[in-house]
C-alpha cells in the first residue's frame, strides 16, 4: 500500500519539476505560480528598479529556502509573507557569481510563507537588457530599451526561477514617467490615468524566458482582427505592409493544430542591433527590422515566431537540452504555414536551403554537438546555438510525416499540443507520446523509424527525406555553370526577377574561391552590393570578403556598423579574420561597431577576436 502511494506520488510529480542544469532554483521543492512586477524605467541610469513579488506553491512541505536566479542584480531588501499583506524582512544570501549562470539568491522562508517580495535594481550592463540612445533608433528622437530573456537572461532583470520548467502567470506595472515612452510586454496592456504608468497582465502561465519588456517611441497599427505592429513611427507603415498576411498565417496554423490560445498576436519592430531575427515573446513577437525587404520574401521569420505560439509557448521545453522540441517543431510548423499561405514551391525552397545549411554546418561540428537531445551541462546555451535543434529537429518530424502521411501526422501533432498545453516537457515525454500514439501500435513503423538514432546519435539517419526544389536546382546549375565558364557573361544568365531564395541558393552554390573579376561581372549585372535585401546582401558580402572583392568593402563596413543581428555579423567577421589584412579591417570596424551591439553579439565576437589575436593563422 505504501509502495503504491509512493509510486503514485512519483508519477504524479508535475513535469515541470525535472531538473535544469542552467538554473539554481529549487523548483522541485517550491515554485512561483504568479509574479507581480512593479518597475520604474530609468533611462538616465540605464536601470530598472522596483520589486518582484512571488506567489509560491510548495511541493515539499519542509522546504526552508527559496532559491532564485539572479545576475548582477542589486538586491535591496527581501520580505516574506503568509498572506501577501503583512511582510517581514529577512536576511538573504547572494552566492558567488558563476560566469554562465549568475548568482543564486537564497531566501530563508517560514512554514507558512506564501509570498516573497524582492526589492532590487538592475545593472546598466544587464545581459538581458539593451539600453539604446535616441541616436541608435530609427527616428532618433527617444531612447529605446528592450529585453531578450531567452535563454538565461531573465535573471539579469528579474530575480526569478529562471528555468523553462517553471511556469507562472504575471502582472506588471511599468512606470516610464513620460507619455512619449510607451512600454510593451509579453502580456495584455492597459493604460492608466497617470502619465507614463502602464499595466500588464499575462493570464496564461509562461516560463521566465518569455518575460519581455520594451520601451520606446512606439505606435501601433492594426493588420487584422487579432494582429498588429508596434514600431517607431517611421517604420510602422512598411512593417504593416510587409506583414499584412499575419492574420492568414494565424488561421493557417489554427486549421492544422488547434486554436490560438493567446488572444492577440502583435509584432514589435526593434532597432537593428537586436541580436536575433525574432523572439517569440507571447502576444508580442520581437523582430529585427532586417526582414523588411519590401517584398515579403523574409516573412518566414514571422511564420516561425508565430508558430512558437504552439511549439514553445504552449508546449515548452523544460530544459535547454530539450530545445529541439521548441525549435525543430517550430521550423516544421513554419514551413507548413509558408506552404499554406505562399504555396508549395516557397516551402520547398526554404526546406532545401535549410538542409544545405545543416549539411554545411555539420561538417565543422563535433559529433557530440550533432545530437538532438544534447548535453549542455556547464555550457552557455547562447554560445551553443546551432542548426541541429532547428534543421535536424525539422527533419525528424518530416521523416515521421513521410512515413505515416500528413493526415495522421497532423492529428498526432495536434494531439501533442492539446494534451500538453501550458506544460513544460522533456524529450522523454515526447518519446513516450510518440510510442504510445504511433510506434507501439504499428510494428512496421517502429522498424522503419530509427527513433534512438534520431534522438541520441550524431549525424543524420539513413532514410531521411530529401526535399528538392526545382527552382533551386536551376539556380544551382546556373551558379556552377557560370562559375566554371569564361564564355557565359553574367548578364546573360537571366537572373532578373529571381526570388530571394533563388539568389541565396545561387550565391551559396558558387565555389569557395572565385575571382574578384567574376564577382565584378555579377555585381555590374545585378547590383548585389546595392541590394536592399539583407539576407542576400549578407551572403554576398561574405563572398566578397572571402575573394577580396574591394568594391564591396564600404558596404561591409556600413552593414557591420548598423546591424547587430548575430547570424549576420558573425560570418562576416569570421571571413575577415582569415587574412592579416582583413584582421586589421575587422579590428577597426569592430571598435566602431561594438558600442552599438547587444551583449549577446559582443560575447560571441569578443571571443572570436581574442582567438584571432592569440592564434592569428586560424
Ligand atoms: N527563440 C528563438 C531565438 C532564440 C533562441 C533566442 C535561443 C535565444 C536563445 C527564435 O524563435 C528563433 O529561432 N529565431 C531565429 C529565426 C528563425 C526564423 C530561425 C533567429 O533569430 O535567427
Ligand atoms: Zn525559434
Amino acid at each position: 500500500m505504501l509502495a503504491c502511494i509512493l509510486i503514485h506520488s512519483l508519477m504524479a510529480l508535475p513535469m515541470e519539476t525535472k531538473s535544469d542544469a542552467h538554473s539554481f532554483a529549487n523548483a522541485h521543492a517550491i515554485r512561483t505560480t504568479h509574479l507581480t512586477l512593479d518597475l520604474h524605467v530609468d533611462f538616465a541610469k540605464k536601470q530598472l528598479h522596483g520589486y518582484a513579488l512571488h506567489e509560491l506553491e510548495r511541493l515539499q512541505p519542509d522546504v526552508k529556502e527559496l532559491i532564485l536566479d539572479t545576475r548582477r542584480l542589486h538586491i535591496e531588501k527581501v520580505e516574506i509573507s503568509p498572506d501577501g499583506k503583512q511582510f517581514t524582512p529577512v536576511t538573504h544570501q547572494l552566492d558567488k557569481e558563476d560566469k554562465v549562470l549568475g548568482s543564486a539568491l537564497r531566501i530563508p522562508i517560514e512554514q507558512d510563507t506564501k509570498f516573497v517580495k524582492v526589492h532590487y535594481r538592475t545593472s546598466p550592463e544587464a545581459s538581458g537588457l539593451q539600453w539604446l540612445a535616441a541616436s541608435q533608433t530609427a527616428d532618433k528622437k527617444q531612447p529605446f530599451l528592450y529585453s531578450q530573456s531567452q535563454a538565461i537572461h531573465a535573471r539579469s532583470w528579474i530575480p526569478v526561477q529562471d528555468t523553462p520548467g517553471v511556469r507562472f502567470t504575471y502582472r506588471a506595472t511599468i512606470v516610464t514617467g513620460e507619455e512619449k515612452l510607451q512600454p510593451v510586454m509579453s502580456a495584455q496592456r492597459s493604460e492608466s490615468k497617470a502619465v507614463g504608468r502602464f499595466y500588464f497582465e499575462m493570464k496564461q502561465p509562461i516560463p521566465a524566458y518569455l518575460l519581455a519588456l520594451a520601451v520606446g517611441d512606439l505606435r501601433f497599427q492594426k493588420t487584422g482582427n487579432r494582429t498588429g505592429i508596434w514600431a517607431e513611427p517611421s517604420v510602422i507603415t512598411k512593417a504593416a505592409k510587409e506583414f499584412e498576411d499575419m492574420e492568414l498565417m494565424l488561421e493557417a496554423v489554427e486549421s492544422m493544430y488547434g486554436p490560438y490560445r493567446w488572444e492577440r498576436y502583435d509584432v514589435l519592430m526593434l532597432p537593428p542591433s537586436f541580436p536575433f531575427g525574432g523572439m517569440e515573446n507571447p502576444r508580442m513577437t520581437f523582430a529585427t527590422p532586417t526582414v523588411l525587404a519590401g517584398d515579403k520574401s523574409l516573412v518566414a521569420l514571422i511564420a516561425h515566431e508565430m508558430a512558437h505560439s504552439w511549439s514553445g509557448n504552449l508546449v515548452t521545453n523544460a530544459t535547454w537540452r530539450d530545445f529541439w522540441l521548441n525549435e525543430g517543431f517550430t521550423v516544421y510548423l513554419e514551413r507548413r504555414i509558408l506552404e499554406k499561405v505562399y504555396g508549395k514551391a516557397r516551402a520547398e525552397m526554404e526546406t532545401q536551403i535549410g538542409r544545405a545549411g545543416l549539411d554545411k554546418s555539420m561538417k565543422s561540428m563535433k559529433p557530440a554537438e550533432q545530437i538532438l537531445h544534447i548535453n549542455l551541462d556547464g555550457l552557455d546555451p547562447d554560445e551553443n546555438l546551432t542548426d541541429i535543434p532547428y534543421e535536424k529537429g525539422f527533419l525528424f518530424l518530416l521523416h515521421l510525416e513521410k512515413l505515416i502521411g500528413r493526415e495522421r501526422f497532423d492529428a498526432f501533432l495536434k494531439g501533442w499540443f492539446t494534451r500538453h498545453a501550458f506544460k513544460s516537457v522533456v524529450t522523454a515525454d515526447f518519446v513516450n507520446y510518440l510510442k504510445s500514439e504511433l510506434l507501439n501500435k504499428d510494428e512496421a513503423l517502429a522498424k522503419a523509424f530509427p527513433l534512438d538514432e534520431w534522438i541520441n546519435q550524431p549525424g543524420l539517419p539513413k532514410g531521411v527525406p530529401a526535399i528538392v526544389s526545382p527552382a533551386l536546382q536551376v539556380a544551382e546549375g546556373k551558379a556552377k555553370g557560370w562559375a566554371s565558364s569564361d564564355t557565359i557573361p553574367a548578364s546573360r544568365l537571366n537572373l532578373k526577377g529571381w526570388s530571394t531564395q533563388e539568389w541565396l541558393f545561387f550565391l551559396r552554390s558558387l565555389p569557395e574561391t572565385i575571382s574578384a573579376k567574376k564577382l565584378k561581372e555579377l555585381d555590374d549585372a545585378y547590383h548585389l552590393t546595392e541590394t536592399g535585401n539583407n539576407e542576400v546582401l549578407c551572403q554576398w558580402l561574405e563572398i566578397a570578403i572571402r575573394n577580396n572583392y574591394e568594391p564591396a568593402y564600404p558596404r561591409v563596413e556600413s552593414f557591420l556598423t548598423t546591424i547587430g543581428r548575430r547570424i549576420y555579423v558573425k560570418p562576416l567577421y569570421e571571413a575577415l579574420l582569415k587574412t592579416p589584412e582583413g584582421r586589421e579591417r575587422a579590428k577597426t570596424i569592430y571598435a566602431k561597431a561594438r558600442p552599438c551591439y547587444h551583449s549577446i553579439t559582443t560575447t560571441t565576437l569578443d571571443e572570436m577576436m581574442k582567438q584571432a589575436e592569440t592564434n592569428p593563422k586560424r
